[in-house]
């Protein structure tokens, strides 16, 4: 990376998450010179122990606050000083599953939160906004083709259809006010601290205690998997040189359909197939999704560096050294850690 083009400070939404603590990670490994905001609300799918091994570091500045409130919002903003400011929004309601059950946090979050922050961020004025989207937005393929950034939106689930209102919140912020946001579309992410509802961090941490592996319908249902340090990447090279307005599709190259990962697993771990359980099918599951992800590697040079071969022995190999992290998960004592820092929800 180049030091220059890096801006003193960074507010990151949703960094307690999955993706969002690689890249606080990643940014505190390649760039421990910058300044990180972390503006989280600490839902279920945040965790503090995801940030463990940057306690005490005075560069990174956790803010607990929901992006849905702007008194929340101007605090984070606050503890970013008056300097040059970039931002990446990863901080969303991010499960199918869940937005089936119910879809109005997903509204809340991800669409009433992003124009909460949109809007306090023209406000204050920002270098670059990256706003961390999803393939999901353009809904399901059918056996061939691939997602390009032309292709029509076409959300099916309350989660996807959350994500496609905010990214369209984006444009117009873009299209009406000059706001310097790109728009990122990435697949499927696995990888460490991916918190254990998503299909593999389940699938390793049921078949660690021998437990049944649950694969909606036939398991022919095809995601493009991208180790998430590959997105991290690719999310700061849009954050240094994505041109303003646009959007970029980043995936993997890797489609795998889901029984063959299950089973992938299983394999690797020394497990029986016996564990896999097919169960009924998500309502409205989208068959196939894969990403043409041509204009990230044209126009900023990123590539995925993992696939399935390298990634996910390293992906196993993170649960099965970090159990207690596993564990605590699991039990929800890792919400205990929570309140030991900032008392009672
Ligand atoms: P996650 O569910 O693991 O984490 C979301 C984080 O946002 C949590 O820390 C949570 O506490 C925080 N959050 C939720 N509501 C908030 C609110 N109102 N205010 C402040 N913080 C709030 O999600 P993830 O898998 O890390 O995904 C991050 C982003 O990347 C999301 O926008 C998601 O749509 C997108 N994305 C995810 C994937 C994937 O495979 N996981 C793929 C493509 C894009
Ligand atoms: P998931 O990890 O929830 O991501 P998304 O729905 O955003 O793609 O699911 C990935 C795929 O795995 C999806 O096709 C649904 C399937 N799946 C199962 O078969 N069993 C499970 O227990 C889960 C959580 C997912």
């Amino acid at each position: 990376m180049n030091a220059t083009t890096v801006p003193p400070t960074l507010l990151v939404t949703g960094g307690a998450g999955f993706i969002g603590s690689n890249f606080v990670h990643l940014l505190a490994e390649q760039r421990p010179d910058a300044r990180v905001v972390n503006l989280d609300a600490l839902t279920y799918a945040g965790n503090l122990e995801n940030l463990r091994e940057l306690e005490g570091r005075a560069n990174h500045v956790f803010v607990h606050g929901d992006i849905c409130k702007s008194a929340d919002v101007a605090r984070a903003l606050a503890a970013c000083g008056k300097g040059p400011l970039q931002v990446v929004h990863f901080a969303a309601e991010s499960h199918v599953d869940r937005s089936i059950q119910s879809g109005l946090p997903f509204v809340e979050t991800n669409v009433v939160g992003t124009q909460v922050l949109l809007d306090a961020c023209r406000a204050r004025g920002v270098e670059r906004f990256v706003h961390v989207s999803t393939d999901e937005v353009y809904g399901s393929l059918g056996t061939s083709g691939m997602f390009t950034e032309d292709t029509p939106l076409a959300p099916n689930s309350p989660y996807s259809a959350s994500k496609a209102a905010s990214d369209f919140l984006v444009r117009a912020a873009v299209h009406t006010h000059g706001f310097p946001a790109c728009i990122t579309r990435c697949s499927n992410n696995y990888g460490p601290y991916q918190f254990p509802e998503k299909l593999i961090p389940l699938m390793i941490a049921n078949a660690g205690e021998n437990k049944e592996l649950p694969v909606y319908g036939d398991g022919m249902n095809v995601r493009d998997w991208l180790y998430v340090r590959d997105h991290c990447e690719a999310i700061q090279a849009v954050l240094e040189r994505g041109r303003p307005g646009e959007v970029y599709n980043i995936g993997g190259h890797n489609e795998y359909p889901n029984l063959e990962i299950v089973r992938l697993i299983l394999k690797l771990l020394g497990k029986p197939e016996s564990l896999i359980r097919f169960v009924k099918d998500r309502p409205g599951h989208d068959r196939r999704y894969a990403i043409d992800a041509s204009k990230m590697e044209r126009e900023l040079g990123w590539r995925p560096r993992y696939d399935f071969v390298t990634a996910l022995p390293l992906t196993i190999r993170w649960y099965q050294s970090h159990p207690e992290w596993l564990q605590r998960v699991r039990s929800g004592a890792y919400r205990d850690y929570y309140a030991a820092q900032y008392g009672a929800r």
